[in-house]
């Protein structure tokens, strides 16, 4: 008889928010793969942000770690990293560590099984600002895993252009990020459940018909101090416009928390509210008229969705919806935030213009590429389609009434 043969032994490790949305789709795929033997360890670098991503797509880890604390600085955090990973890869022996992105848990996930010679396959590689210090410290986590990575999985071709123009050892597949995996699969839920819908509309009761939704959200260290002094400064602004109205679900770090309820707390027309989970997240974008953000994920996400997006940062490493038309730059100076969203507000054919962009960002089948790469099995690479025209929005697209309750900062 053939003896059967063995399966390649996984241990994917994360530990915020945006690592398990993006890796949640490619765990579920790992699992399906009849020739892995898949492992999840969360670090715990999140708490309450990383388990409502585990609740809604029902992820269940082999091992859970417990590192956060309040504030922690980006030593102490890689400190606790390092102690509580070791005993996992020691306990587990895998194949193969998959890490992704760019966190300090990602970083010391990969430089770990690196110590104890355990290849690493690096999702969401290739992602590069050029400066090292923005974003910060997250560019050179990324470069540094991918050095050491002998995956390179590239969510897009300019992606992998870097890591070949870096000459790094690793095998590069271009792959489309899995952050649409994952919307898709969101999103398509919302659809075609109108009752779901209908339950998610009433956490943004508070929500005036009739005015358009700028939504915002922030939250990158480089922005910490003055530039969300500055963001505020902005948002009291475009907080007069009476079409307006903006909903601000504020991340839990204390250095973004404390100035944007000290600044932004008093205001009528200006909703913070807490983290949302994934799905009223999705729902949140759908119902946004424009999206300003720092964060990575949102401007892979809002393209897909057809919301134009400003970004508060001075660089991206995401340059390719700038280049289709859907993100912009706006860096963290009041005036410049304030006349790039009024631009969109008040212009509606640019907005149509830009709502009807092409996603740069994957279409769907990043896990199943990976799988696919990681069995050694030929790859059917991603390639961006050419713009398509955005159909009418749906009744999806659309809040339903009447609306209520909602966990608000105010
Ligand atoms: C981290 C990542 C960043 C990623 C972001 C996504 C690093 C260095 N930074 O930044 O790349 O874009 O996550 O959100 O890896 N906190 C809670 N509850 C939570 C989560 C955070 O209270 O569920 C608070 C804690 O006080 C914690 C602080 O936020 O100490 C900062 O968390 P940390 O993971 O260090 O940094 P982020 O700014 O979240
Ligand atoms: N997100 C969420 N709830 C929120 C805000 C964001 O689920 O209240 C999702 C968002 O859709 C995206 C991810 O979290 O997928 C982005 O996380 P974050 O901005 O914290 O990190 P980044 O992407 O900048 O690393």
């Amino acid at each position: 008889m053939a003896r059967a043969h063995p399966r390649l032994k996984v241990l994917s490790i994360f530990g915020t928010r945006p690592e398990a949305i993006k890796m949640a789709p490619l765990v579920k795929a790992l699992a399906a793969e009849p020739g892995i033997d898949s492992h999840i360890c969360i670090t715990g670098q999140h708490q309450t942000m990383l388990q409502q991503v585990l609740d809604m797509f029902e992820l269940k880890a082999d091992y859970t770690l417990d590192v956060m604390t309040p504030g922690q600085t980006l030593n102490t955090l890689t400190a606790a990293l390092y102690a509580a990973i070791d005993p996992v890869l020691e306990q587990v022996q895998p194949d193969k560590v998959l890490v992704h992105g760019d966190t300090t848990s990602a970083l010391v996930a990969a430089m770990s099984a690196f110590h104890r010679r355990i290849p690493v396959a690096h999702i969401e590689a290739g992602l590069r600002t050029g400066d090292i210090h923005q974003p910060w410290p997250e560019e050179m986590n990324r470069r540094n895993i991918d050095l050491i990575s002998d995956h390179l999985f590239t969510p897009t071709e300019a992606s992998r252009r870097n890591v070949l123009g870096e000459r790094l050892q690793g095998k590069s597949f271009v792959t489309g990020n899995t952050v649409i995996d994952a919307l898709q699969m969101t999103a398509e839920r919302i659809d075609r459940n109108r009752q779901l819908r209908v339950a998610l509309d009433r956490q943004f009761n508070f929500l005036v018909p009739g005015r358009k939704v700028l939504l915002v959200t922030g939250h990158r260290r480089e922005n910490f101090g003055e530039g969300f002094l500055d963001i505020c400064k902005a948002l009291r602004t475009l907080a007069r416009r009476d079409d307006v109205q903006i909903v601000y679900p504020v991340h839990l770090n204390p250095n973004v928390l404390g100035p944007v309820t000290e600044h932004l707390g008093d205001l009528p027309n200006v909703h913070l509210i807490k983290p949302l989970d994934y799905l009223s997240f999705v729902r949140l974008m759908q119902l946004a008229h424009v999206i300003l953000t720092d964060s990575g994920g949102v401007q892979e996400e809002a393209p897909s969705l057809g919301k134009p997006v400003l970004v508060m940062r001075d660089v991206t490493e995401r340059p390719e919806a700038v280049t289709a038309g859907t993100v912009r730059l706006v860096g963290t100076d009041p005036d410049t935030i304030v006349r790039g969203v009024c631009e969109l507000f008040d212009d509606d054919a640019l907005w149509r213009r830009i709502s009807q962009a092409a996603n740069p960002y994957g279409d769907g089948k990043a896990c199943s590429r990976i799988v696919d790469a990681l069995m050694g099995r030929p790859v059917d690479e991603f390639v961006v389609e050419p713009p398509a025209r955005r159909p009418a929005p749906t009744e999806a697209q659309r809040p339903a009434a009447p609306l209520r309750s909602v966990s608000r900062l105010h």
